[in-house]
């Protein structure tokens, strides 16, 4: 039987972090929630940000390319202990002639996941273009994920794993890791930890007293304190809004 004590510092880590967080991820049965966050797909086309989104939120891979003509949108559902969470997940048009179109869309992301292929080195070079777009459009406490996605191509790779954490490092992004749409490769933890992140940032802005409401699930005594407390993008937005073409 393995001993207590024999866990390392890290194992701890771990443990911790579980006990922190359940996580579920539910189906789009709840009609309520308790956070909602506005995240954002963005790169060049054909690197696979329609499947990475689909994947994650249908469990279907796209084999045949079909490009997103302005936005498509999708909703991820999940609780985090015992808060439901919604993800609104715009995936955007990654085609050149539609770029300053969506520059309508970065309004009020609180996460921007900026995706390249591992086998298109094009992709991962323009990156500095979209960041570009990012810093000019999104608010400045969007968070960047940059996201190498294509992971299971490794015989076509152009792209090493350490050139994107570099460019994680040099871009100070919050976040770097490669995807897989095919395979499913953290096709969803990119967006568990987009709300794990944003969650915890919620509860940052709470009082102690909000926070032990959330975690003795005493829902009614959050909602009624919530009510007061401006959350980050919780505005749902309509996609009639916003819809450029
Ligand atoms: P735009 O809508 O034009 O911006 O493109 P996109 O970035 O949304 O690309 P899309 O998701 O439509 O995928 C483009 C092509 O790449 C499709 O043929 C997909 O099947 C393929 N693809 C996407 N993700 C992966 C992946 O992880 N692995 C592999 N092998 N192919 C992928």
């Amino acid at each position: 039987m393995e001993s207590k004590d024999s866990k390392t510092p890290k194992d701890e880590e771990k443990d911790n972090e579980k006990e922190k967080y359940q996580i579920e991820i539910i189906g789009e049965q709840y009609k309520e929630y308790d956070f909602s966050y506005k995240i954002i797909v963005i790169g060049n086309s054909g690197v696979g940000k329609s499947c990475l989104s689909l994947k994650s939120t249908k469990g279907v891979f796209e084999e045949e390319f079909i490009s997103t003509i302005g936005f498509e949108f999708f909703s991820f559902f999940l609780k985090i202990n015992n808060q439901v969470i919604k993800l609104q997940i715009w995936d955007t048009c990654g085609q050149e002639v539609y770029r300053s179109l969506i520059s309508n869309f970065y309004r009020n992301s609180s996460v921007a996941i900026l995706v390249y292929a591992i086998n298109d080195r094009k992709s991962f070079e323009d990156i500095d273009v979209w960041n570009k777009q990012l810093k000019n459009n999104a608010s400045p406490d969007c968070k960047v994920f940059l996201i190498g996605n294509k992971a299971d191509l490794e015989d076509e790779r152009k792209v090493n794993y350490d050139e994107g954490k570099k460019c994680k490092e040099n871009n100070k992004f919050e976040l770097f890791m490669e995807t897989s749409a095919k395979t499913g490769l953290n096709a969803q933890k990119v967006f568990i930890d987009a709300a794990k992140i944003l969650y915890e940032e919620n509860l940052k802005y709470m009082s102690q007293e909000e926070q032990e409401a959330i975690k003795g699930n005493e829902q009614k005594v959050y909602k009624s304190i919530s009510k007061n407390i401006e959350l980050n993008n919780i505005g749902e937005e309509s996609a009639n809004n916003d819809g450029c073409c």
